[in-house]
């Protein structure tokens, strides 16, 4: 594993000095303190992040999480958002044997009957953790007004609690967090950055094909997902820092 290297930045007044700025300046700030820094990307605002770094023209990673069960059409968009912008993305895997093992156990759809933090956390967070170690800094496209129960105070930037190690600090960067998502669809239509092709069917958040489904006009965009879990429970444990934080 490459050696971390992280500078020693106080990250609280990192995220004041951030607060009032624009998406494009906090990644480039973002970009500038931290070498070993990545996006990581499944949706619509990742995209938009995506495209502006590629406008900043500073080098930067990207990772997506396969958890096995995404739809085709966000396949498909992997690799158009790959072909366009001409980047590598690093798809991580979860562990053969723990799927091996919870899928013999429970089979296809036990986040159905006692939840999704067992199958999110072999299929989503395990492998997240193991990329996360190799880094100093992520950067997602977490909104506020995504969930008020739990991404209500997201800030720009932050300390990743959840993910940092004995003698390692992970910082995290959420430079969409005081974006609307109609300011993130203004960005998308204005640039004609590439998105999934589901929006055009009513899918507003997407994750797995199994625990997403389209919304309702006037419906709340987290209410596509994890429906039949209380608004409280719809962190998969990529952002557990937001709830160390209530
Ligand atoms: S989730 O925790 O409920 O699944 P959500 O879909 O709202 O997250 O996405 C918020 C941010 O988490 C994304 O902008 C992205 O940075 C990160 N993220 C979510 N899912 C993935 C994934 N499969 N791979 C990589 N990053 C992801
Ligand atoms: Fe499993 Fe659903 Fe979580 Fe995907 S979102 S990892 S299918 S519980």
């Amino acid at each position: 594993m490459a050696e971390l290297t992280a500078p020693a930045i106080d990250i609280p007044s990192l995220d004041q000095e951030l607060a009032g700025q624009s998406p494009q300046q906090i990644l480039d700030r973002a970009l500038s303190l931290y070498d070993n820094l990545a996006i990581s990307f499944s949706g619509a605002e990742d995209v938009v992040l995506i495209d502006m770094a590629h406008r900043l023209g500073k080098p930067f990673q990207v990772f997506t999480l396969d958890t096995g069960r995404l739809h085709a059409e966000t396949y498909q968009l992997l690799d158009q958002v790959r072909k366009r912008y001409n980047i590598d993305i690093e798809v991580m895997f979860p562990d053969a044997a723990a799927v091996e093992a919870l899928v013999k156990e429970k089979g296809f759809f036990s986040f159905l009957e006692d939840g999704h933090k067992e199958c999110c956390g072999i299929r989503k967070v395990a492998p997240l953790r193991r990329k996360l170690a190799t880094l100093d800094a992520w950067v997602t496209g977490q909104r506020k007004d995504q969930n008020p129960a739990t991404r209500d105070s997201v800030p720009i930037a932050q300390l990743d609690g959840a993910f940092s190690g004995p003698g390692r600090q992970l910082v995290k960067f959420n430079p969409l967090a005081n974006w609307s998502s109609a300011e993130v669809w203004m960005y998308i239509r204005a640039y004609e950055v590439p998105y999934n092709a589901l929006h055009e069917r009513g899918f507003i958040s997407i994750g797995c094909e199994p625990c997403t489904r389209p919304v309702l006009p006037n419906q709340h965009e987290r209410e596509g997902r994890w429906w039949w879990e209380d608004a409280t429970k719809k962190e998969c444990g990529l952002h557990a820092v937001n709830l160390q934080a209530q």
